[in-house]
């Protein structure tokens, strides 16, 4: 009985909560929805919102542009549209271009995305030419091309600013060359080293910076327009001539694969990743070098603020900054990898999420090299603390070792000879060049009144010439070198 009475209730609910759901009040499961109270619009206003990327992605509209242009180009030459055709789409995408550079564009959130806004407006300035222009295109290969061209033309702009960079820590090396300060490992003194070799260390790194950026380009740089909505199109379209015209080396060679990955731009948050990384160490260091405990170092004030409390208090927020941005761009990554993980084959809606992150670590990486290249040429040293500091720690032990070995000691056996020095000069308070010849002695009968040569911060870093070591000789030649790279660049 109970449950006759019952029966008819869900199928009412059921009817009456499809309708509420179309209506926007209710969840497709049948639940109030909690932000129904909130929001003045039907749900179809907020599915608009939600899905619509004119208010990021409206920053493609030149790559656009370009794009359609080359398309209505081989449109025409293959017969597919007119003359006639081709012109008023030029003409029209002339006076649209005009328009956004003048910030006269009316962008719309009703047509969605920025290929929808300039293919509308062109239909509103030469009519049905506009209707034209998306044959034998979909906005899954539209989009994917933008992208790829924007995004190469920014990683040419990113190496441009990475060579800046480059060539300031260049000239620094040059000029700091024969500034001796302690190389450390594990945090502690090791061994002297010259501080331009120091910042030719951070050359190098920006090096590979750059040359996997190149590396990037080559793949970024592959066409995927004609590859429609997935599977091609049924127009007898010349896929070649508008690589050519764009500028791209080669063809995306599937269409399925064409629309769909995102992999090119996983990759350049991979290399723009490793920028940070080594923007995040170099920043590091440079905290610590300016800290009072060091004062290896001082930042010109322009790159430092003080503290509302603190009135003595001058901090080196930039480079604090460039740290915390490392952060940013390595959630960047992880973000397109997840997108891009699981994802079927072809094109989902998904990959509208590629761009926001993309963009942002395109931005992100080039304010960080930019600052750091006018930082850098900021960057004194304190030469007297430096050398205080190389002073400290036995940095010339091993020298004596190697000293040794050339007066006939293996080097097992000179490395035990120093160590016991090193004993030695710890428990007097001093370093191993104050010890006195007799002292010295003691330990091997080999060592001469020469060792104290050897002895020196100086000797130490002049003694190691050879290519890639830390001798003013040999840095003044490495910039050379890293000189005739930038110039080929
Ligand atoms: N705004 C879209 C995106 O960024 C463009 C492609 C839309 N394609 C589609 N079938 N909904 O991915």
């Amino acid at each position: 009985m109970a449950s006759r009475q019952s029966k008819p209730r869900p199928a009412r609910a059921a009817r009456v909560s499809k309708r509420k759901a179309r209506a926007g009040t209710l969840s497709s499961a049948g639940l109030p929805k909690a932000w129904s109270g909130r929001f003045a619009e039907p749900v179809d206003e907020l599915v608009k919102r939600f899905t619509a990327s004119v208010s990021f992605d409206k920053r493609l509209s030149g790559a656009d542009i370009r794009g359609s242009l080359a398309h209505a180009r081989m449109l025409a030459a293959r017969k597919i549209i007119s003359a006639g055709d081709l012109a008023a789409i030029e003409r029209g995408m002339a006076a649209i271009s005009r328009e956004i550079a003048a910030g006269r564009f009316a962008w719309s959130l009703e047509a969605e995305d920025v290929h929808l806004n300039i293919e509308q407006r062109l239909t509103a300035l030469v009519g049905d030419a506009g209707k034209r222009l998306h044959t034998g295109r979909s906005r899954n290969d539209q989009v994917a091309t933008d992208v790829r061209l924007y995004l190469r033309d920014e990683i040419d702009s990113i190496r441009a600013t990475l060579v800046t960079l480059q060539g300031q820590l260049l000239d620094s090396a040059s000029k700091y060359a024969d500034v001796v300060m302690p190389g450390f490992t594990h945090m502690q003194v090791a061994q002297p080293v010259t501080f331009g070799h120091h910042l030719l260390a951070y050359f190098e790194m920006f090096e590979r910076d750059r040359e996997r950026l190149a590396d990037c380009r080559r793949r970024v740089n592959r066409l995927p327009l004609g590859a429609a909505a997935l599977a091609g199109t049924t127009f007898p379209i010349d896929r070649e001539s508008v690589a050519k015209e764009l500028g791209f080396e080669s063809i995306c060679e599937n269409s399925l694969d064409a629309v769909s990955d995102r992999d090119f731009a996983i990759e350049f948050a991979a290399a723009a990743s490793l920028i940070l990384v080594h923007l995040s160490r170099f920043s590091e260091e440079l905290i610590v070098w300016m800290s009072p405990r060091y004062r290896f170092i001082t930042l010109p004030d322009r790159f430092c603020t003080g503290s509302s409390i603190m009135p003595q208090k001058k901090n080196p927020d930039v480079p604090e900054l460039v740290r915390g941005k490392a952060g940013r761009v390595f959630g960047h990554l992880v973000g397109l990898l997840t997108l891009m993980k699981g994802q079927p084959l072809a094109y989902n809606k998904d990959n509208q999420e590629d761009k926001e992150p993309l963009f942002d670590t395109i931005d992100t990486v080039r304010d960080c090299l930019t600052v750091f290249a006018d930082l850098v040429a900021g960057i004194r040293p304190v030469p007297d603390r430096m050398r205080a500091a190389a002073l400290e720690g036995f940095a010339t032990a091993t020298d004596l070792a190697d000293y040794l070995v050339g007066k006939g000691v293996a080097f097992r056996d000179a490395h035990e000879i120093v160590a016991r020095a090193v004993r030695a000069a710890e428990q007097k308070g001093c370093d191993l060049a104050d010890l006195p010849l007799a002292a010295l002695r003691d330990f091997s009968p080999r060592i001469g009144v020469d060792v104290f040569d050897w002895l020196t911060l100086e000797g130490s870093v002049a003694r190691r010439k050879h290519r890639g070591g830390t001798a003013p000789a040999q840095v003044r030649l490495a910039v050379a070198r890293g000189k005739r790279r930038l110039a080929r660049a």
